[in-house]
């Protein structure tokens, strides 16, 4: 071989060489980038949201959405208050322009909002003893409470523990516990009378350790439908004072119960007045339909306006960690409802409306049920109050809905009762009939 040629020769190799080496690390990064989320595993569907996304890809005509929890109207569709289109289309006429809001949301939201939950319960807000800040609707208001609790709460057990009532709504369980707090329960719903264990949960409340977080859904309980009365309140903010434990009222529902704003938040102004020191989290998704708008609050009622001042400073650092600030149009619109006499009383007016169509809806089922021969006591679906009825369907029997009459509801046997219209109702019946009648 000449010199030339062995050259030659020698740089294809060292070429062949690069371009096998190259390949090595091509595919050592793509092994790499392979493996890289390997140990990721699909994760199990939302339990409420997954069954929306199962009702969307049956086609069979009748199908019924009783799942997830948002307002329809007689005709099955979304609903948006007359009072938040003319709301909004007073926001566009003020051409506002798209800055940023304040780590705590607008004061003209955050005011009517806490006007609204607490009117003037012990003086505290006339007293500046309240914190509120906007929240990314109720669940956010959760989140941020929770994340509170968990850098600043004494609690009196070592994995910081938080009450919730049997059954609760199936998100508060990854809420707290992604804040480090852990869930533990308490007695509530009674299956035998599908109504409230009023004796169990005296007693639970009573054992806990003084000083312990408790959850309470100031109305609507969801997913069971199922209040205190006014006089179980009373025993049981007496027995919650005594034991000097920490009230949180979960507030998604208020007017939604009802129809009276004041009504549904009797509980909480009770707690106020007895000298508590409740958190309130509040919702503007239910009862001003602004679902999709993600607006609520936290409000932090606190003993002077230094505390106050304090926890704001301390929840505005953490909010600034979390999202910065919050989104601006649906605490605009809230604001405008509620700081203007004639939307504030349209609200009033359409919130009572809802209610009252869902309770209308109750009866009718009530009485369909029977029509249709059912000999079952299903007189708890009319004592049970707001958006959910705890049925008493079971598991197999919600199954039986879902796969025969396309009828999708959660399988522990919550109705949205906002699913429930004229058009469906007689539907719904024969088909709970048709599936409870082997328990006749
Ligand atoms: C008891 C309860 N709390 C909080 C929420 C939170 O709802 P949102 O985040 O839409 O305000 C819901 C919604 O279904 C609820 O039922």
């Amino acid at each position: 071989m000449s010199a030339v040629a062995a050259v030659l020769a020698g740089g294809r190799i060292a070429a062949a060489s690069a371009s096998a080496k190259a390949c090595a690390a091509t595919t050592a990064v793509a092994a790499s980038r392979m493996s890289l989320w390997a140990h990721v595993q699909q994760g199990p569907p939302d339990p409420i949201l997954g069954l929306t996304e199962a009702y969307n890809k049956d086609t069979f005509p009748n199908k019924v959405n009783l799942g997830v929890g948002a307002y329809r109207d007689d005709e099955g569709k979304p609903h948006v208050l007359q009072c938040v289109t003319e709301a909004e289309k007073r926001l566009l006429d003020a051409h506002l322009n798209k800055e940023y809001a304040s780590i705590q949301g607008p004061k003209d939201f955050r005011d009517a909002s806490a006007k609204l939950a607490l009117a003037d319960a012990d003086n505290a807000l006339a007293e500046g003893r309240v914190t509120t800040v906007q929240s990314i609707s109720g669940t956010g208001g959760l989140r941020v409470a929770g994340i509170f609790l968990a850098q600043f709460y004494n609690f009196p057990n070592k994995d910081r523990a938080i009450y919730l009532p049997t059954p609760t709504w199936s998100n508060h369980l990854p809420i707290f516990r992604a804040c480090g707090i852990e869930p533990r329960t308490y007695s509530y719903y009674d299956k035998n009378t599908c109504g409230l264990d009023f004796k169990g949960m005296m007693q639970d409340l009573d054992k806990l350790e003084n000083g312990s977080v408790v959850l309470l859904h100031a109305c609507a309980q969801n997913p069971t439908g199922v209040d205190p009365t006014p006089e179980q309140w009373h025993e049981i903010a007496t027995l919650i004072k005594q034991k000097n434990h920490l009230p949180v009222f979960d507030m998604a529902y208020q007017g939604f119960a009802s129809g009276d704003y004041d009504k549904d938040a009797y509980a909480v102004r009770h707690f106020c007045e007895q000298g508590m020191l409740p958190f309130v989290i509040q919702s503007y998704s239910k009862n001003m339909g602004l679902y999709g708008e993600r607006v609520g609050a936290l409000n932090v009622v606190t003993t002077d306006p230094q505390q106050a001042s304090a926890i704001e400073s301390q929840l505005k650092i953490m909010i600034r960690a979390l999202y910065s600030n919050p989104p601006i149009h649906g605490a605009r619109i809230v604001a405008t409802v509620l700081n203007d006499n004639d939307l504030h009383a349209l609200l009033l007016k359409e919130t009572h409306a809802m209610a009252d169509r869902i309770t209308s809806m109750r009866t009718r089922l009530v009485e369909e049920l029977a029509k249709a021969g059912s000999k079952l006591d299903w007189s708890h679906i009319q004592r049970q109050i707001g958006m959910f009825c705890f049925s008493g369907l079971t598991e197999q029997e919600v199954q039986e809905l879902i796969s025969t009459y396309h009828i999708y509801l959660t399988k522990n046997g919550r109705i949205s009762m906002a699913g429930v219209s004229s058009g469906n109702v007689e539907y719904l019946a024969h088909a709970m009939h048709a599936v409870t009648a082997h328990r006749e």
